[in-house]
């Protein structure tokens, strides 16, 4: 039997993770970058030509190509939703960068453009494919920990020079500050092992970057509708640099894995265990911090593939929609209740108990 033909790419946006996003599909099992498309023309041909692709700067027509499957986007966070609507709209498939969107509102115009099209909309919430992240969810599965408890996460880097993307720092395209950005990742990956929350509510400020409506910090508190409580803090001025982790409590004990260095250690029963993962700290070393994301986004996009393909991976730790929307979500949820007592509630994943 022949292997199935590999899910044709269109990439929006080549910027920084546009570039690292073709050089993740070039190495995806199942898929393959066929279209480039950016409003920067000769961004797009140059980004094209390294991987044999075709170039656009017309993003709405090249999203109705039809020899194109599935649509990446990569552009920012305030353009995703209008590209993500047509190309559903056309009968793609979409992936679309962290933060979903600005707006929950946004997110839900979104949603419903996947369902009345019966496509997919994934979201790129790719530290749910650090091999850290794995390991952690197959010890968690094994019921290493006894009963989730409760989980805490941050995710940060040192501002500055981090922002010094114009658009970053304009909550008009991004939604808000930190929680937004990078904390986008960390807000899903603790939801990822706390299970849903039904309301979210915390405080955010910015008094070290001063850029109107984006918080340098922003402070989440949450719980499930059966009570469990997960803590999260999203920052531009963490001074050690860039770092993540997530420590996943339990009545058996915990788990805290983290990056970088990519580590997860265990205390379980008293003993305390740490794994270190010396090939990847190898390959990192070796290759540059490029190689461990663009490693992570590789797999992120061959699970996606395979789902539009029809054939899933068993297991598959993917984002959807209403993940990416979530997400969006507890941060405004953050703003809207920063100083005030009560926690806001969040729309819950259809098919869930509340
Ligand atoms: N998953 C991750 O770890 C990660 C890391 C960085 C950025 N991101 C996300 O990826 C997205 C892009 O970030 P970036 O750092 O690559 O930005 P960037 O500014 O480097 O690149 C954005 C590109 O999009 C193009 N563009 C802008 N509007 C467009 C439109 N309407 N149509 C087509 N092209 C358009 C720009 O010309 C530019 O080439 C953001 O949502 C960001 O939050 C994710």
């Amino acid at each position: 039997m022949s292997a199935p033909s590999p899910v044709r790419f269109l990439l929006v946006g080549s910027g920084m993770i546009g570039g690292l996003r073709a050089r993740a599909l070039a190495e995806a099992p199942g898929a393959r970058l066929a279209m480039v498309a950016d409003v920067r023309r000769p961004a797009a041909e140059a980004l094209a030509a390294t991987h044999g692709a075709r170039a656009s700067d017309d993003p709405a027509a090249a999203v109705r190509d039809p020899d194109v499957d599935a649509v990446l986007v990569c552009t920012p966070p305030h353009t995703h939703r209008d590209l993500a609507v047509s190309a559903l709209a056309a009968g793609k498939h979409v992936l679309v960068e962290k933060p979903m969107a600005p707006r929950p509102e946004d997110c839900a115009v979104m949603l419903d453009a996947a369902a009345s099209a019966g496509r997919r909309l994934a979201v790129g919430f790719n530290l749910r494919y650090w091999p850290a992240t794995a390991e952690a969810r197959r010890r968690i599965a094994d019921g290493a920990l006894g009963e989730i408890t409760h989980v805490r996460g941050y995710h940060g880097h040192a501002g500055g020079d981090e922002l010094k993307n114009p658009w970053l720092t304009d909550p008009a395209v991004t939604g808000g500050g930190s929680l937004m950005d990078n904390g986008s990742h960390i807000l899903d990956l603790v939801c990822h092992f706390l299970g849903e929350p039904v309301e979210a509510k915390g405080y955010a400020d910015n008094r070290v970057w001063k850029f109107p409506g984006c918080e340098d910090n922003g402070f989440v508190l949450m719980r499930t509708a059966d009570g469990r409580v997960a803590t999260v803090q999203a920052t531009w001025t963490e001074w050690r640099g860039y770092g993540w982790a997530v420590e996943v409590h339990g009545t058996k004990g915990l788990l805290r894995f983290g990056y970088p260095p990519m580590t997860l250690t265990t205390v379980i029963g008293g003993r305390r265990r740490t794994r270190w993962f010396p090939v990847f700290q190898v390959l990192e070393r070796l290759r540059g911090w490029q190689w461990s994301l663009a490693a992570t986004l590789r797999d992120e996009l061959a699970d996606f593939a395979a789902a539009v393909r029809g054939t899933p991976a068993p297991g598959s730790p993917a984002a959807d929609g209403h993940d990416g929307r979530r997400a969006v979500e507890i941060a405004h949820a953050v703003y809207r209740t920063a100083g005030v007592g009560s926690g806001a509630p969040l729309t819950v994943r259809p098919g869930t108990a509340t």
